[in-house]
């Protein structure tokens, strides 16, 4: 059984003020058998160094260093504490116009600095009332995943857009229908696909997650609004941690 992750992802929410959410979560589950990890807003991350969790980055640019004002590189990350990093986000996609091909040089550049990459996906409503969502989380992921990743440095997220935010959940069996293809498609590309965690993004919180946690390869939660409050994340910990 992979080994499973409650990742928090703040987005742009957080000043240092809310670092003892951080805290109170490092507390409150300092003995938890599962990964917890907080990906906060870059400017946070050097700050949370000795903290218990694990902390990520939400997005790094594909090469190391350069001439990119604004940008951060993943080995900059690593240097302040990171060992994960968010690549592909559907908001990083769409605002940002971020194809499969970035996504994948993002996520090899997290490989080079010896941080994970945590590589989302997720179909619009639009393609999944078209019924072309498979082919879709086909694509992103022959397109988005290196050919080089690993068990170590590769989690895959996957995050229906039209539920990010929105409080709309798929169906149980719809999360199991692409859990399980992209199970699959991890099996037959990868030695140790089946040991790769497959995460589920979009509108957990405390009242439907250990639902969600019964699903067939779900192996943990990538979650946005209700990681940014301790009470509500540790919910969300706590029903992965029973599951
Ligand atoms: P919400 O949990 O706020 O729906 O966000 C999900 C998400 O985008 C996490 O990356």
């Amino acid at each position: 059984m992979p080994r499973k992750l409650a990742a928090g992802n703040w987005k742009m929410n957080g000043l240092r003020a809310n670092l003892t959410e951080i805290e109170t979560l490092a507390e409150r589950h300092a003995d938890s058998p599962i990964d917890i990890l907080i990906c906060p807003p870059a400017p946070l991350i050097a700050a949370c160094q000795g903290t218990l969790l694990d902390i990520g980055g939400q997005d790094c640019h594909p090469a190391t260093s350069g001439a990119h004002t604004g940008d951060i590189s993943a080995q900059m990350l690593a240097d302040v504490g990171a060992t994960y990093v968010i690549t592909g986000h559907s908001e990083r996609r769409s605002d940002h116009g971020e194809t499969d091909a970035i996504v994948a040089a993002k996520s090899e550049a997290a490989y080079a600095a010896g941080i994970t990459a945590v590589i989302c996906l997720g179909e619009t409503l639009a393609e999944r009332e078209a019924g072309t969502t498979l082919s879709v989380i086909d694509t992103q992921l022959t397109g988005s995943v290196p050919a080089t990743a690993t068990v170590q440095n590769t989690v895959i997220a996957y995050e229906p857009v039209w539920a990010i935010g929105t409080g709309k959940v798929p169906t149980l069996d719809q999360i199991a229908e692409v859990h399980a293809y992209i199970r699959a498609h991890l099996n037959a590309r990868f030695d140790d696909g089946n040991k790769m965690r497959i995460l589920y993004g979009g509108s957990v919180k405390g009242s439907n997650a250990a639902g969600i946690f019964g699903v067939p390869h779900v192996d943990g939660a990538l979650v946005g609004g209700a990681s940014l409050k301790a009470d509500d994340f540790s919910e969300i910990i706590t029903a992965l941690e029973a599951s």
